[in-house]
C-alpha cells in the first residue's frame, strides 16, 4: 500500500478550504503542494501566502516540492509557511549538500527531485542524507501531462540502491499517475505516488484516492 500525495496544483483554487477538507476526510496521506517561479520551469504556482492558507486547515504532512531556481534563502520561510517535507530539485541546486543540511537543521525532511533526463548516480553519494528521492515522470511546470516510461526503470534502480545500501530513503514518483501507471510504479518500488489532475479532474475525487490506496 503506497503514500498517496494528491497535487494540489489541480485543485479548484476558488474552494481551495473544500479540498483541503476533502483531503483530510480521504485516505490520502499527504499534501502534495508544488511551488513554480517561472525561472526554473516555465510557469508559476503559487507561494507563501497560499501554502500558509493550505497548512492553517491541513491536517497531514505538507509534501512540499519546490521548482525553484534558488531554495536556499527561503528555507527557513517554507518551514514557517507549514511545509514538512522540503523537495528541491538536483537540478536547480549547486550545493546540494548544503541544502540538503539547511533543510534538515529548519526541521524538515529532505528530499531530491530528479528531472525525466537526470540519472539516478547523480545523487548515489548524497543518498544516505535523503529522507526521500522525487522521481519525475513528466517534465516538471505542469499538471494533467502523460507519463514517461522510463521512470519505472529509474524507480527499480534506485529501489535496489537503497534496498542494498540498507537505507530508509522513500521513493517518490510525480507525473501522469493514474490507476495503469501506479500500478505499475508501486511493483518497481515506488513508496509515495503524487496525483493532481487524476484526483481532482475524476468525478468523485475521495474514491479515487481509495482507488489508488488500494494498488
Ligand atoms: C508537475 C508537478 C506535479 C503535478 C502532477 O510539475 O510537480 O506535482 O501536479 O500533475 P499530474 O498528476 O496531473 O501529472
Ligand atoms: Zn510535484
Amino acid at each position: 500500500m503506497a503514500i498517496i500525495s494528491p497535487s494540489m496544483l489541480s485543485c479548484d483554487f476558488a474552494n481551495i478550504h473544500r479540498d483541503v477538507e476533502m483531503i483530510n476526510n480521504s485516505q490520502a496521506d499527504w499534501f502534495h503542494i508544488d511551488v513554480m517561479d517561472g525561472v526554473f520551469v516555465p510557469n508559476i504556482s503559487f507561494g507563501f501566502p497560499v501554502l500558509a492558507a493550505m497548512s492553517k486547515h491541513a491536517k497531514k504532512p505538507m509534501d512540499v516540492h519546490l521548482m525553484i531556481a534558488n531554495a536556499d534563502p527561503y528555507i527557513a520561510d517554507f518551514k514557517k509557511a507549514g511545509a514538512d517535507m522540503l523537495t528541491v530539485h538536483y537540478e536547480a541546486c549547486t550545493h546540494l549538500h548544503r541544502t540538503i543540511q539547511q533543510i534538515k537543521a529548519n526541521g524538515m525532511k529532505a528530499g531530491v527531485a530528479l528531472n525525466p533526463h537526470t540519472p539516478i548516480s547523480a545523487i548515489e553519494e548524497i543518498l544516505p542524507e535523503l529522507d526521500l528521492v522525487l522521481i519525475m515522470s513528466v517534465n516538471p511546470g505542469f499538471g494533467g501531462q502523460s507519463f514517461i516510461n522510463t521512470a519505472i526503470e529509474k524507480v527499480s534502480k534506485l529501489k535496489s540502491i537503497i534496498t542494498a545500501k540498507n537505507l530508509k530513503t522513500l521513493i517518490e514518483v510525480d507525473g501522469g499517475v493514474n490507476l495503469e501507471t501506479g500500478a505499475r510504479l508501486i511493483t518497481a518500488g515506488a513508496d509515495a505516488l503524487v496525483a493532481g489532475s487524476f484526483v481532482f479532474g475524476s468525478a468523485n475525487p475521495t474514491q479515487t484516492i481509495a482507488d489508488l490506496k488500494k494498488l
